[in-house]
């Protein structure tokens, strides 16, 4: 080690953190893998300490995949992988990301609907990143109408110097409480949440130099908007 990163503090959290979640993720993929077998393996007797073992096994594979997730989840959260931005059309990547999803949604009784503003120009964006934004703002649509399948709007338009794409559910919406702390790490109200949906979604938003907006009440549905910078004014753009 030489003098210069002796010296250097240790303050690069988020790469410290991001590898801790990778070098988890290699044995618990392992685990994982191994999991399967044993209930291969298990469901082949038909014995009553059989059917008990995988359902053991059954359990511990769901908290394995919820790590799994939580893990991939939280290095995305810290990632300071610069930004890859570049001229997008908005009303597409919505467009894509809502063609994914619509199977599972459909099937789940939601009923899908978008409006798109055609005139929107085209913005730089991080594509990668705004499908994910996206995705977890669906995600939760989707858990808020679990209960009572409703209807998932998503829309676009511009609003003064930003493209705007809003996701408006019918669910269960929030309360005061919630609504404090939907954004802070690590809330969740769901048993098998992992709280870092909407601080993700608030990074990637705030990266680009855009604004995220959220309106919602208790049985009535919520509103969560993100809006990117027409002119570009996020990370990569400094200074130009
Ligand atoms: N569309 C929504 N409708 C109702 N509640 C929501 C919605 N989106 C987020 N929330 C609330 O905010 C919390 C945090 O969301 P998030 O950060 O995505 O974590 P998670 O989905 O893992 O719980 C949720 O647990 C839920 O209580
Ligand atoms: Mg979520």
């Amino acid at each position: 080690m030489n003098e210069e990163s002796m010296e250097k503090p240790l303050t690069d959290w988020s790469a410290l953190l991001g590898g801790l979640a990778h070098e988890l993720k290699n044995p618990l993929s392992t685990i994982n893998l191994n999991l399967q077998l044993l209930r291969e393996q298990q469901s082949m007797g038909d014995t009553p300490q059989a059917e008990r073992s995988v359902k053991k096994v059954d359990l511990l594979l769901g908290e394995v995949e919820r790590l799994q997730t939580m893990l991939t989840d939280f290095q995305r959260l810290v990632s300071n992988a610069p930004l890859d931005m570049r001229e997008k059309n908005l009303n597409d990547i919505v467009a894509d990301v809502l063609e994914f999803e619509n199977e599972d949604l459909t099937r789940r009784g939601i009923g899908v609907a978008s409006q798109f503003d055609r005139n929107l120009p085209l913005i730089p964006l991080d594509e990668n990143l705004v499908r994910q934004a996206l995705l977890n703002l669906i995600v939760n649509a989707r858990d808020a109408m679990e209960d009572a399948p409703g209807t998932l709007t998503v829309s676009t338009r511009r609003e003064g110097d930003y493209a705007l794409v809003e996701v408006i559910d019918t669910g269960v919406g929030m309360d005061e409480e919630t609504l404090k702390r939907a954004f802070a790490v690590y809330f969740s109200t769901k048993q098998r949440g992992t709280g870092l949906g909407l601080p993700m979604v608030r990074r990637i938003v705030e990266r680009h130099g855009g604004i995220v907006t959220c309106d919602s009440s208790p049985g009535v549905g919520t509103r969560i908007g993100m809006g990117f910078p027409i002119k570009g004014e996020g990370e990569c753009d400094e200074g130009s």
